[in-house]
């Protein structure tokens, strides 16, 4: 290799495992396959059903085939039982980096992850006016945009990867029912991105969009929801960066 020059890293990405104690997990033989063919795994959240400890424990149990670095971003999925802190000890425990507003750094690629917020896409997105509830929620989609600004700064790599559970643009949710699309992401996720020089951005969230789209300035972004079909064939993606 010439000196100064990168090595290209192929990661494997995967969102919404929606993991349940009362369905059988297939997620054992897949974190095997992804193993042989990746080095890292990329995981974009709603990793359980209803955020129940149980469900974590399962994903956890399956996680210890995986051979590979892990990391993670949770989603709201895993937020409904109000158990947040006991699945992100659960997961940490197997050795997966949880990152929320953090960096991990693999060769000299450095990961990025926030969950992300919902509240609409381009010029229609929800503007913190009127009633004192919209203001909080439209606040929250900033607190979660400024979140990952402040990661993103803080990353001195060449190389960067976003993870998200949300989308961060309306291309990869398209294909979506229309009444539900300013609940699937935030371009202000987008906007964010486009400050700094991202090499990829993943997401889930959006069972029903698009595997591929761009931000406004040009990073690649993709929609790696479990149910959505990828050039792999498989659950999963595979990206080179
Ligand atoms: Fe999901
Ligand atoms: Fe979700």
């Amino acid at each position: 290799m010439v000196p100064g020059e990168s090595r290209l890293l192929t990661f494997a990405a995967l969102g919404d495992l929606h993991v349940h104690e009362d369905r059988p997990s297939r997620l054992r033989e897949l974190f095997l396959e992804v193993s042989d063919k990746a080095a890292v795994l990329v995981l974009c959240g709603d990793l359980t059903e209803l955020g129940k400890p149980r469900q974590a424990k399962i994903l956890a149990e399956d996680l210890r085939a995986c051979s590979i670095p892990v990391i993670g971003v949770l989603g709201n999925h895993d937020y409904e039982s109000d158990q947040v802190e006991e699945i992100k000890n659960i997961l940490k425990a197997t050795g997966m980096h949880l990152l929320d507003g953090q960096s991990f750094k693999f060769g000299d690629v450095a990961f990025i992850g926030v969950k992300g917020f919902m509240g609409g896409f381009g010029p229609r997105m929800l503007a913190p006016f009127g009633e004192a509830v919209v203001k909080s929620f439209a606040a929250e989609s900033v607190h979660e945009a400024i979140r990952l600004e402040n990661a993103m700064r803080a990353v001195q790599c060449e190389r960067a990867v976003v993870v998200l559970h949300y989308a961060p643009v309306f291309a990869t949710v398209e294909g979506e029912p229309p009444e539900i699309l300013p609940f699937l992401g935030s371009s202000r996720l987008g906007e964010t991105i486009d400050r700094f020089k991202a090499s990829a951005v993943v997401h889930g969230h959006a069972h029903h969009g698009r595997y591929e789209g761009r931000t406004p300035g040009g990073a690649p972004v993709y929609n790696v929801a479990f149910p959505i079909n990828k050039p792999t064939g498989r659950p999963y993606a595979l990206i080179t960066v």
